[in-house]
């Protein structure tokens, strides 16, 4: 009978519990296996703190957001003797091989995990869309649709009061929600780190607009730089891309438009709550084919969505990179500036 450890780990995002559901469902269901959740990502493996997962513990649990395991942002290896209580535990439970479940660093450190003889399938789940060899993550499409909304309501009230607004949402280095929301939502303009712009373009292009029309909306990606912006100083180095690059282009383009402009940070409520449908689909096709791959012994992979099938991919082609904005979506979004 198989054991499999099954982890989620980095930042959360909608669809992990419906991904996590599917899994155990294929694992018990087909193969008579033993699914052993380990909790809180990876400081659980470090930890030992392991619980059974049964057919009862996903049980409702496909619409519900974040995850049932927990997840942190431990990188498991930062003291390099943590390898020896790490399969001391999985030696201990009788761990055959794991399915982890998660972002770009979740991915970086299995792959760093299976160089030590660790056996591993990953599921890449962020919000970010930044995995390479996919085409399409989990979690995307409801951080894209919460987006879209708020830059909906957003129109209204720029409109009343001829403002600029200007909407920050998430994507660490990449621009993929700031495209597509800033596309969906009918964005005047949208920065995102993949495309270089500047303050002076972007000054101009509203008083270009504010010509014949009096409101604009301005998606930022967090991680965009326009040049002659300042960026506000991080709390934390490690997260500046968190820190305020849309409230740094706010305050210029009211100081040199002289148009009022307010400013809405998205944030984390781009990863809070129910998965749409698109989500809990691909949660569930990538959930089932990883159980697969991880009983049939092929492991280092991740499975993933590409040209609209689901397939593995070596984590050494994987790993240690990242899936920019492609140029051509970006092209298609511009069509609408000003
Ligand atoms: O990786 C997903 C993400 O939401 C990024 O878009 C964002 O920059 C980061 O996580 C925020 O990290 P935390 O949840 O640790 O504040």
């Amino acid at each position: 009978m198989p054991r499999i450890g099954l982890i989620t780990s980095g930042g959360d995002c909608p669809g992990l519990n419906a991904a996590i559901r599917a899994v155990t469902r294929q694992l018990i269901n087909k193969y008579d296996a033993e699914v052993i959740g380990i909790r809180n990502g990876f400081s659980g493996l470090v930890e030992g703190s392991f619980e059974p997962v049964s057919l009862y513990s996903v049980s409702g649990i496909l619409p519900r957001g974040g995850t049932i395991l927990g997840t942190s942002r431990i990188d498991p290896l930062a003291d390099p003797r943590a390898i020896d209580d790490i399969k001391s535990h999985l030696d201990r439970y009788e761990i055959d091989a794991m399915v982890v479940i998660g972002d770009r660093d979740a991915i970086d450190v299995s792959h760093k995990l299976t160089k030590h003889g660790l056996n591993i399938v990953c599921i890449p789940a962020t919000i970010d869309n930044d995995i390479a060899e996919t085409g399409m993550c989990f979690g995307f499409s409801t951080a894209v649709k919460i987006a879209t909304e708020a830059i909906d309501r957003l129109h209204s009230t720029a409109d009343s009061h001829h403002r600029v607004m200007v909407v920050e949402v998430m994507g660490r280095e990449t621009g993929w929600i700031a495209t597509y929301a800033g596309l969906a939502g009918g964005a005047d303009i949208i920065l995102i780190p993949e495309i270089d712009t500047s303050i002076d373009e972007i000054c101009s292009l509203i008083t270009k607009r504010h010509a014949r029309r009096s409101f604009s909306i301005v998606v930022v990606a967090e991680g965009a730089n326009p040049v002659g912006v300042e960026r506000l100083k991080a709390r934390d180095e490690e997260i500046s891309h968190q820190h305020g690059v849309g409230e740094c282009v706010a305050r210029e383009i009211e100081k040199r438009t002289e148009v009022e402009t307010r400013i809405a940070v998205l944030g984390h409520i781009q990863r809070g709550g129910t998965p749409t449908s698109a989500d809990r689909i691909l949660a569930t096709r990538l959930g089932v084919k990883a159980a697969d791959f991880v009983v049939s012994g092929e492991y280092n992979v991740l499975v993933g969505l590409r040209d609209a099938r689901v397939r593995s991919m070596s984590l050494d082609t994987v790993a240690g990179r990242v899936k920019k904005v492609d140029p051509d979506m970006y092209e298609i979004a511009s069509v609408f500036f000003g």
